[in-house]
């Protein structure tokens, strides 16, 4: 297993359109490992594979002990709306309220390749959703209005100017989501 580097909001694979996997190997599987011991490690909830630099539709999650992974994952229906906080291992620092539905259908890949549906609520739900946002290039910040999106993007440019766009994730991890 391998620690990942996580890429920064202003890192080009963070707005771009993941690519379907079309075979789930040994190597995919491999990045869920590593997808899993970095969002550890990081101490996040969920980790898109756009977010350490690599455009193919995988993500992690990890929610108290509800811990899976999502390959090609779609979101076949949703129901409610609730408004929450959220952050991002990409957008250190950076919070904001985001409106999202409630419960949703989830429909993916498992490791092993075999399909699985599961209807989610609540924090996971949320979890999830925000990690296939990535997957199609979208952060939480574009669930905002424009003029708090506005405010909180000139935080992020002024408090990270001059800075790598990609961070080494460390083993005892301690930087908060
Ligand atoms: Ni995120």
């Amino acid at each position: 297993m391998a620690l990942l580097d996580i890429h920064l909001l202003g890192s080009a694979p963070l707005r771009a359109r993941s690519g379907e996997v079309a075979t789930v190997d040994d190597a995919i599987r491999q990045f869920i490992d590593d997808l899993f011991e970095t969002m550890d490690a990081a101490e996040g909830v969920g980790l898109a594979a756009n977010q350490v630099g690599v455009t193919q539709r995988v993500a992690v999650v990890g929610v108290e002990d509800d811990r899976f992974a999502m390959i090609n994952p779609v979101i076949t229906s949703v129901e409610g709306r609730v408004r929450a906080e959220e952050g991002c291992l990409s957008i250190p620092g950076i919070y904001g309220e985001v409106t999202r539905p409630e419960r949703i259908v989830l429909e993916a890949l498992d490791r092993d390749g075999q399909p699985y549906r599961r209807e989610l609520e609540g924090y996971v739900a949320r979890a999830v959703q925000h990690e296939v946002d990535h997957l199609d290039g979208v952060i939480f910040l574009d669930h905002l209005s424009l003029l708090k999106r506005e405010l909180l993007l000139r935080r992020w440019k002024k408090d990270h100017r001059g800075e790598p766009l990609i961070r080494k994730v460390s083993p005892e991890g301690g930087k908060k989501r």
